[in-house]
């Protein structure tokens, strides 16, 4: 899978890319990734990429031509995904991360300062993306985020398959407890079942809680389809 990232920061990328699951993703050319320096794009001699707002107001808006010049250069054809990061984007789910991890090419855009311009979301952009209800400096933690949640679903790059498939909003629920050894720590032991050996009463038990801290932590997963 190739993803490229538009960006004006594209050093912010430099260990993220290195490091971890995506860092194993990428020597096991499992996924590449290719950074574009939005910069590189505007032609004028100040190479400005930003402009003041039609209309007024506060902060500046991303000119549009650099940004087009750069998603015609780095797709190899027409038509892939461009992902562009906004708070004002539909909320990041692993069902849209299992969505894009199939995909064989998409483009990240990653905004800075107030937005970008209103043309490029209407004519270039696919899909707009929200990490959360909160608002950062701009697209380059959200384009991580994603980068990360694909990269660990790429064939070959989990240890182990299995530790994908019980991650918590696998399966639309939260995880449930994980313990190590040692068996007894600061008085507090390890739950028996765990150490039964009986896995239908194990997986039961880890359904158990997982569905016990979903509606604690987060009732409006188990309201999504009913799983009582
Ligand atoms: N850019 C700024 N804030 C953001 C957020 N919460 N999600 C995605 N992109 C953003």
């Amino acid at each position: 899978m190739n993803i490229h990232i538009l960006t004006l920061f594209p050093d912010m990328f430099k260990h993220f890319l290195t490091e971890s699951m995506v860092g194993i993703a990428l020597r096991q050319n499992a996924l590449s990734v290719s950074l574009s320096n939005i910069r590189d794009f505007a032609t004028d001699k100040h190479k400005q990429v930003d402009d003041y707002p039609y209309g007024g107001g506060a902060g500046m808006v991303m000119k549009p031509e650099p940004i087009y010049a750069a998603v015609q250069k780095v797709q190899s054809h027409p038509g892939i995904p461009v992902i562009y990061f906004t708070p004002q984007g539909r909320l990041l789910t692993q069902q849209i991360v299992q969505q894009y991890a199939a995909a064989e090419e998409i483009i990240l855009l990653c905004g800075h300062y107030k937005e970008i311009d209103q043309r490029i979301r209407d004519s270039v952009v696919t899909d707009e993306i929200s990490i959360g209800d909160y608002v950062l400096s701009g697209g380059e933690i959200p384009a991580m985020v994603m980068v990360d949640a694909i990269a660990r679903l790429q064939e070959g790059v989990l240890g182990d398959i299995e530790s994908a498939l019980t991650d918590s909003h696998q399966d639309g629920l939260l995880g449930c407890p994980h313990y190590t050894r040692p068996s007894e720590f600061m008085g507090n032991k390890v739950p028996d079942v765990l150490l039964s050996g009986n896995h239908k009463k194990i997986d039961h038990w880890r359904h158990e809680k997982a569905l016990e801290k979903t509606r604690q932590i987060r009732p409006d997963l188990l309201n999504k389809e009913d799983r009582s």
